[in-house]
């Protein structure tokens, strides 16, 4: 029980003993009674200054009227404002001004990346280069179905692409295919293959894949005679491709190949200008009252179409 007289430091206790311990009964150190004060101060201010007590859909305000979109408003109006220079420039420049231009193409391919992850990464992979398995073109091999021009590269992101190759499962015996699955693997290996190549011309595959083999860009045909694959080199792969065609609505194993259209405005716009050249007309006579309706979709902007084609060209397959 309480004994004060045999305390030897003079330290009045609680009166608690336990196990015969003493419980004494000290002031708390300066320092740490301090620190409480001082952290409940903390807290009233804080309290006072910013949003802390929760109410039903909001909370209290706070005097400095601080909130955490604001301060992300504040940044982004930051980033934007050292962005804004170049965004203005590049949307004046031309996509072979750009090509040129070792400052505006850094920036052009710096700020793309996200852009490329964002619409692109899904079917064509990180950096362009998607898992063979996954059926979509490889944008870094310097192989073009389309063409690898910047303009080709632009049009292609523009207006979207389709592949064309029809089913051939009904159009061929057997061995006609066993022959052309033949024709295709002697190509990729340079050997020649004359009895192939006589059914390639009779049945109508150098309408589209050229006299060459090498593949039409107009169509967007495959070269077949190189060993970059639109799909596969397996002799597997490949009678199925001669089979069951691309995008072909009557057979149920075709190969789906269909690239989305990113601005249906931009693709008719670099359309006509392209029509006009061809026909030996100024396309700054073109009268664009006539060949716009005001609807076309547009998913990307100008500008963003002109960063990705930048982008994708530097893959390592531009031409
Ligand atoms: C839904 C999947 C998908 C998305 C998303 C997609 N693509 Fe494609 N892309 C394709 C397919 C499939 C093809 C090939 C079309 C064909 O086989 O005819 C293609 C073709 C292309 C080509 C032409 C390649 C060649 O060899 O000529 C370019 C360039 C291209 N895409 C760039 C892009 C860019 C840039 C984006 C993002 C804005 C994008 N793609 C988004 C599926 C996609
Ligand atoms: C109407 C045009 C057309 C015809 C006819 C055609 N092809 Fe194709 N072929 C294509 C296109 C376009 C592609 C590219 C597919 C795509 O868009 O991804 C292709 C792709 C291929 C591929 C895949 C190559 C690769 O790299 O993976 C093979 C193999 C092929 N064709 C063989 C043939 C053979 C053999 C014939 C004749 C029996 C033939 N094609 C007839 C348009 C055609």
């Amino acid at each position: 029980m309480a004994d004060s007289k045999n305390n030897s430091n003079q330290v009045p206790d609680t009166g608690h003993v336990w196990d015969g311990i003493r419980e004494l009964d000290n002031p708390c150190p300066r320092w740490w009674l301090n620190s409480l004060y001082l952290s409940g101060l903390i807290v009233v201010v804080y309290f006072i200054l910013y949003p802390s007590l929760p109410l039903v859909n909001d909370s209290t305000k706070g005097l400095l009227g601080w909130t955490q979109i604001k301060e992300f408003k504040e940044d982004l109006a930051k980033v934007e404002a050292v962005r804004a220079p170049f965004e203005n420039k590049l949307a004046e420049m031309s996509v072979e001004d750009i090509l040129a231009n070792q400052e505006m193409l850094n920036y052009a391919i710096g700020s793309s990346k996200v852009l490329f992850g964002e619409n692109c990464a899904a079917c064509h992979g990180t950096g362009g280069a998607p898992a063979e398995s996954a059926g979509y073109p490889n944008l870094t091999d310097d192989d073009w179905l389309f063409g690898g021009e910047i303009n080709e590269i632009m049009m292609s992101i523009a207006k979207g692409r389709s592949g064309t190759m029809p089913a051939h499962q009904n159009l061929l015996t057997t061995e006609e295919v066993d022959l052309l699955v033949q024709f295709v693997v002697d190509s990729s290996n340079g050997v020649e293959n004359s009895a192939g190549l006589a059914l390639y011309n009779a049945k109508g595959c150098v309408a589209c894949h050229g006299a060459d083999a090498k593949g039409v860009k107009a169509m967007g045909s495959a070269n077949l005679t190189d060993k970059i694959w639109r799909f596969s080199g397996d002799e597997d792969q490949i009678r199925h491709t001669i089979l069951h065609g691309v995008n072909d609505a009557s057979d149920k194993e075709t190969r789906v190949a269909l690239m989305p259209q990113w601005s249906e405005k931009m693709a008719v716009i670099m359309e006509a200008i392209a029509y006009a050249i061809e026909d030996d007309e100024d396309p700054n006579d073109i009268d664009w009252d006539d060949e716009l309706t005001g609807d076309e979709a547009e998913r990307l902007t100008e500008t963003e179409i002109k960063k990705l084609a930048v982008y994708v060209h530097q893959f390592g397959g531009g031409q």
